[in-house]
């Protein structure tokens, strides 16, 4: 569904993606791990076009996408929830995703709600008045309601409380359910490895390594090169 190839992005001068290649079968759940500054939210914006690649090639369905205005990506069936979870803040919690809303598709406000149970309960609500964790599960609905085939996630999970992470990951159970393919960048282990079926890891802004959540989960020694941060300090 998606295939990046030797994919070269910068900021200015800054050379920060050196031949990135991944790709994503319909309906699997792929997660982009990496520390830091790895080069994961620059993969998630190259695909979306908001950092076009300067070389290498994205395509989406067997066409290319690189090179096209970032709405014009999305309208082909990407949807991205970016890491700053940007929330309408003077529109309601139901206006936030009736301004968004494709209604050529399946998706209504009322079957995001059933799925989201706990937005239903703020619908009133001014998207600025909700809780980092009310607002992460608000820009995820707003993204599905676009009806995208291919969601991108940039660390969903960054910032909220366990408990939090805990409804979070719940609730993607119920939207990968949906038969919707994700994209799902994350610095949190546990979260990705709970969610999905492979990873690539980057660091430096190359993929080291790639396979699925059941391999990496008994490679120690990846885990503790690319993803742990418990042994920063102790040598
Ligand atoms: N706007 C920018 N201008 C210049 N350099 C940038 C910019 N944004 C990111 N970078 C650099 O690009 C590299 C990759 O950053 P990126 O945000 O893609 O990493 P990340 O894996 O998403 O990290 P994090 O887990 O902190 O979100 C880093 O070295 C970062 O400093
Ligand atoms: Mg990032």
């Amino acid at each position: 569904m998606l295939e990046v190839r030797g994919v070269h992005t910068y900021y200015g001068q800054s050379h920060v993606l050196h031949g990135v290649s991944l790709d994503v079968e319909r309906g699997e759940i792929v997660a982009l791990l990496g520390r830091n500054g790895a080069g994961k939210t620059t993969t998630l914006r190259s695909v979306i076009g908001l950092t076009p690649p300067r070389d290498g090639t994205i395509r989406f369905e067997g066409e290319r996408i690189d090179g096209l205005e970032p709405y014009r990506i999305a309208r082909r069936g990407i949807g991205y929830v970016p890491e700053d979870r940007r929330v309408f803040p003077e529109l309601s919690v139901e206006d936030n995703l009736n301004v968004v809303l494709d209604r050529d598709s399946d998706w209504s406000v009322e079957r995001a709600f059933e799925l989201f149970p706990a937005l239903e309960e703020h619908a009133h609500r001014l998207g600025g008045q909700l809780s980092g964790g009310q607002q992460q599960m608000l820009t995820i609905a707003r993204a599905l309601v676009t009806d995208p085939d291919l969601l991108l996630l940039d660390e969903p999970s960054e910032g909220l409380a366990p408990t939090i992470v805990e409804d979070l990951e719940t609730l993607l159970e119920n939207v990968i359910e949906t038969g919707i393919t994700v994209l799902l960048a994350e610095q949190n282990t546990n979260f990705a490895f709970s969610l999905a079926d492979r990873a690539f890891l980057l660091s430096r802004g190359r993929v080291e390594w790639d396979g699925t959540i059941e391999e990496l989960q008994s490679r120690d020694d990846l885990i503790g090169r690319y993803l742990s941060v418990a042994n920063v300090g102790t040598e």
